[in-house]
């Protein structure tokens, strides 16, 4: 199906010196990573995400969370960017300077060529240490272990080479404080733009739902891509309903086409 953009559009990001894109989980659901609402199958089917992303769950069974991240991690590494991720990178191309945030756990942003995405909610590929906060460089990044496709299992976590403590997953928790440094880059490009674009995420997680609500604050226009309604309609003033993998190819070549550089 064809998409035809709103008048405007494509100007709008054509003529931008400042943007700022923000992702979220709809960005990765074309290249078969699921969104949470999505995401527990299998032996997951009977957990919420609020149940195993949290502090309390994985020092309640560790193995059970490790499992699980094991198995999104094993999911992701056989995913390939889409052309979303890369309509994005295209972005950064066309507008030096633009600041790429993502609520995303994985790493499709950088594997499309993204160069310096802002992850709010950490890394799926970061797994450290329970008792530090850096991550030194001899953690394994995997227990070895082959996950299968379709199924996944309880999966002990891998031991500090340091401490002897438990690993565990690199990602914000829900409950947890956002990594400070990626927050405070957020917060400063989303305040100094001038279009931030919304894509794929539901602007239902705080504190990173703010991001563009700073923006639109700031006087930026804010453009979304979603299939679903959100709370960010309100402040979009360009409200592209449809998939990301779909409308952004478009949009971005559009805005190519308009500044002069097809
Ligand atoms: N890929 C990942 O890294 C991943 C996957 C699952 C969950 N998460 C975590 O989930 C939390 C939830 O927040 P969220 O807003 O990112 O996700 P979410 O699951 O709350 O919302 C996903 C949004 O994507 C939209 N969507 C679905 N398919 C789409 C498509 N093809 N194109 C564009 N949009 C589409 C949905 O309508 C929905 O609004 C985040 O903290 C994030 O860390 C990350
Ligand atoms: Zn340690």
């Amino acid at each position: 199906m064809e998409t035809v953009l709103p008048p405007g559009a494509a100007e709008l990001l054509g003529r931008a010196r400042r943007v700022v894109v923000f992702t979220g989980a709809g960005i990765s659901a074309e290249s078969g990573v699921p969104t949470f609402r999505d995401d527990l199958t299998g032996l997951w089917a009977r957990f919420d995400a609020e149940q195993l992303a949290t502090p309390e769950a994985f020092f309640a069974d560790p193995e059970l969370v490790w499992g699980w991240y094991e198995w999104r991690r094993a999911r992701v590494r056989r995913a390939q960017p889409n052309a979303g991720h890369l309509a994005v990178a295209a972005i950064e191309d066309l507008i030096p300077g633009t600041v790429v945030i993502t609520q995303n756990v994985d790493d499709l942003h950088e594997r499309a060529g993204s160069r310096a995405p802002v992850h709010l909610h950490g890394s799926l590929f970061a797994p450290r240490c329970v008792t530090e906060s850096a991550h030194p460089a001899d953690f394994p990044t995997t227990t070895g272990e082959e996950v299968a496709d379709d199924e996944g299992g309880r999966i002990a976590p891998p031991r500090c080479v340091r401490c002897g403590a438990l690993v565990r997953p690199g990602v914000v928790w829900f409950g947890e404080a956002l990594p400070g440094a990626a927050l405070t880059a957020a917060v400063e490009a989303a305040s100094a733009c001038d279009v931030l674009l919304t894509i794929g995420t539901s602007g239902l997680v705080y504190p990173a739902a703010e991001i563009p609500h700073i923006a639109a604050h700031s006087g930026a226009t804010v453009m979304q891509i979603n299939p679903q309604p959100t709370p960010l309609d309100e402040i979009s003033a360009v409200n592209l309903r449809g998939s990301a993998a779909q409308i952004l190819p478009t949009l971005v070549r559009a805005a190519w086409e308009f500044a002069g550089k097809p």
